[in-house]
This record gives C-alpha cells, sequence and structure tokens, in this order.
C-alpha cells in the first residue's frame, strides 16, 4: 500500500493490534469459560465468544482488502499478545491455585481488562474511519458500526458482573445478573447510571430475601 493514504504506520499497526486482540479475546473467553460457574455469566461469555470470533474475522478481511497479510507479525500485535497469553495464564493459574468463587472472578477481571483494550481500539478505528480515504472508509465504517456496539456489551456487562461479584464475596447484596443486564446499557454514561441504580436494586433483593426468611 503507498505511503501518502492514511491507513499507512501507525493506522495500520493498530489494524493488526485490533486483530491480535480478538484472537488473543477468543483464547480469553474460552479460558473464563472453563472459570465461569454463574449459568447467567456463562450464557453471556458464550455470546461474547461467538462475536469476538467473527470480530476476528472482520479484521482479516479489512486488512486483506487493504492488500495487507492477516499473518504478518509486527512489533504491536506482539506485545497485544504477550498481554493476552498473560491473562489466559493468570486465569489457569487462579483455576490451580484459588477456589472456584475467586477463580470466577479473577476470569471476570481478566475478561474485563481484555476487553478495555479491545474497545478502545474500536474506538480509535471509528475515528480513523472519519478521516479515512472514501475507499478507506468504505471498509472500515460498516465494520466499526457493527462491531463497536458488540464491545460495548463486552466491557460494559462484563465490567458489572465483575464489580457484583466482588461485592458478593465481600459478603455484601449483590445485584446478579449486574443491571448493566437488565438496563440494556451500550454507552459509558448508560454503564455509569447502571452502576448508579445498584445501591437501590441490592436493597430491593435485601428486603425480598429478609421478607421470605421472616415468613418461614
Ligand atoms: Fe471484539
Amino acid at each position: 500500500m503507498p505511503n501518502n493514504t492514511l491507513l499507512a504506520s501507525v493506522p495500520v499497526d493498530l489494524m493488526y493490534q485490533a486483530l491480535e486482540t480478538e484472537k488473543g479475546g477468543v483464547q480469553i473467553y474460552t479460558t473464563a469459560l472453563r472459570l465461569a460457574i454463574s449459568k447467567d455469566l456463562r450464557e453471556e461469555w458464550n455470546k461474547y465468544l461467538e462475536q469476538t470470533k467473527n470480530h476476528v474475522q472482520v479484521l482479516s478481511d479489512i486488512l486483506r482488502a487493504l492488500g495487507l497479510d492477516p499473518d504478518v507479525e509486527t512489533p504491536g500485535r506482539k506485545v497485544v499478545r504477550y498481554l493476552g497469553t498473560s491473562l489466559v495464564k493468570t486465569m489457569e493459574l487462579a483455576s490451580r491455585c484459588a477456589d472456584p468463587q475467586a477463580a470466577q472472578i479473577v476470569a471476570a477481571e481478566c475478561v474485563t481488562l481484555a476487553e478495555t483494550k479491545d474497545h478502545l481500539n474500536w474506538e480509535l478505528i471509528g475515528e480513523l474511519a472519519k478521516k479515512a480515504t472514501a475507499e478507506e472508509s468504505a471498509l472500515l465504517t460498516p465494520a466499526y458500526e457493527q462491531v463497536e456496539r458488540e464491545e460495548d456489551e463486552h466491557l460494559y456487562h462484563t465490567a458489572g458482573w465483575t464489580r457484583e461479584l466482588w461485592i458478593q464475596a465481600l459478603g455484601m447484596p449483590a445485584v446478579l445478573p449486574p443491571p448493566e443486564e437488565t438496563k440494556k446499557v451500550d454507552t459509558a454514561i448508560e454503564a455509569a447510571e447502571a452502576k448508579k441504580s445498584r445501591t437501590a436494586s441490592a436493597k430491593v433483593t435485601t428486603n425480598t430475601k429478609a421478607k421470605k426468611a421472616s415468613a418461614r
């Protein structure tokens, strides 16, 4: 590809990093699913695993359409791969030395960390699409519009699970599944609102449990 196009050097590295993040995501969800005890969380992560596999395909297709080899090694993707492998190893360590509840929390933390990078990649791809040539934008924009919405859900919903699983482990009233699930959170503002609403939801859950206990 000629160097005078926008998708050269740093932008191209972003595309390779994004692909490597998604490939790492497949490994991370596969491992996290082995540690997930909650049926609802397993269902959620199974859906995200399938979507992440599709994201690998979407990014590979974009790179090929740009005349780039999706298998080329770059320093940036090497670093991203190291991070992904480290998260998988972290979960494997937890599955060996932590109790199942704690290992599930480690898995949720690792997914949240991975999805933070994934989410950032797609946000940047969206910015890139705005400044790209018409030809490049025609490749990036539809992919961004489809994938970014899913990335919002992956990040904000899993962050909600991580917070509530921790609260449950601390012996405090948790909202499970988290409010991010029921409120259909897709943006940072909605995620903040869902987090704020959790106190009221936790109180309702606690009162309902207390009423049931006293009725026995
Ligand atoms: Fe993704």
